[in-house]
């Protein structure tokens, strides 16, 4: 089975690109990192990508007048690698609903909440952690999704809980939800590009066989 192309947006520090990385080095992922995008210039995933030899580019945001030109950028950009998937590893930029159009079904979407739980608007990075630890509850975890028109409310591909301890700060939490998102991503891209995934829906059948 020849490997899909993988392209990744990143705007971090990259430790889920890291993972989806050496997922793919050691063959447990029928795919090939061709691309990795950053739409921030200090995004230190540009140098993961680079350290392995991955075409690594940085549309930087800030340097667009507005959004449609960046957006249109990005798309040129995708569409000169024609990706069979599009992964958004802590990705922090609102995709066009071209790009959305163009490659629906094709894009999936990390995470750490259980969604819908403290997702949409606002909620990314540490701000989750806060909002969870607020609220007072006892699980949180890390979501893997198909990305929609809309904020973290594509179908939901794979799910992990995590317990939230008395004490807990954000940072604590967040480690230990990185720690799933790291697991989910790799599990999520391996079924991907092994095509056993099936969309009905809003739901997502894993094939096992
Ligand atoms: C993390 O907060 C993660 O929850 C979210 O993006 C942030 C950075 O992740 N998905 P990474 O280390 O850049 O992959």
């Amino acid at each position: 089975m020849s490997k899909l192309k993988i392209a990744v947006l990143v705007s971090g520090s990259g430790s889920n690109l890291q993972a989806l990385i050496d997922a793919a080095a050691c063959g447990s992922i029928q795919g090939q990192i061709e691309i990795v995008i950053s739409d921030r210039p200090g995004a230190y995933a540009l140098q993961r990508a680079e350290k392995h030899g991955i075409t690594a580019a940085c549309i930087d945001k800030k340097s667009y007048e507005n959004k449609i030109d960046f957006d249109i950028q990005l798309f040129n950009r995708l569409n000169e690698v024609q990706p069979d998937l599009i992964i958004l590893a802590g990705y922090l930029s609102i995709l066009s609903s071209e790009l959305i159009e163009k490659y629906r079904g094709k894009i999936i979407n990390i995470h750490p909440s259980l969604l819908p739980a403290f997702g949409g608007k606002g909620f990314y990075g540490e701000k989750v952690h806060k909002a969870v630890i607020e609220s007072g509850a006892k699980v949180s975890g890390a979501t893997v999704h198909f990305v929609d028109e809309n904020t973290d409310t594509g179908p939901i591909i794979l799910q992990k809980a995590v317990v939230v301890l008395y004490g807990d700060t954000p940072e604590t939490l967040a480690k230990r939800v990185l720690a799933v998102e790291h697991y989910l991503i790799v599990k999520a891209a391996e079924l991907f590009c092994s095509n056993k995934l099936k969309q009905e829906g809003l739901n997502v059948r894993i094939l096992r066989e």
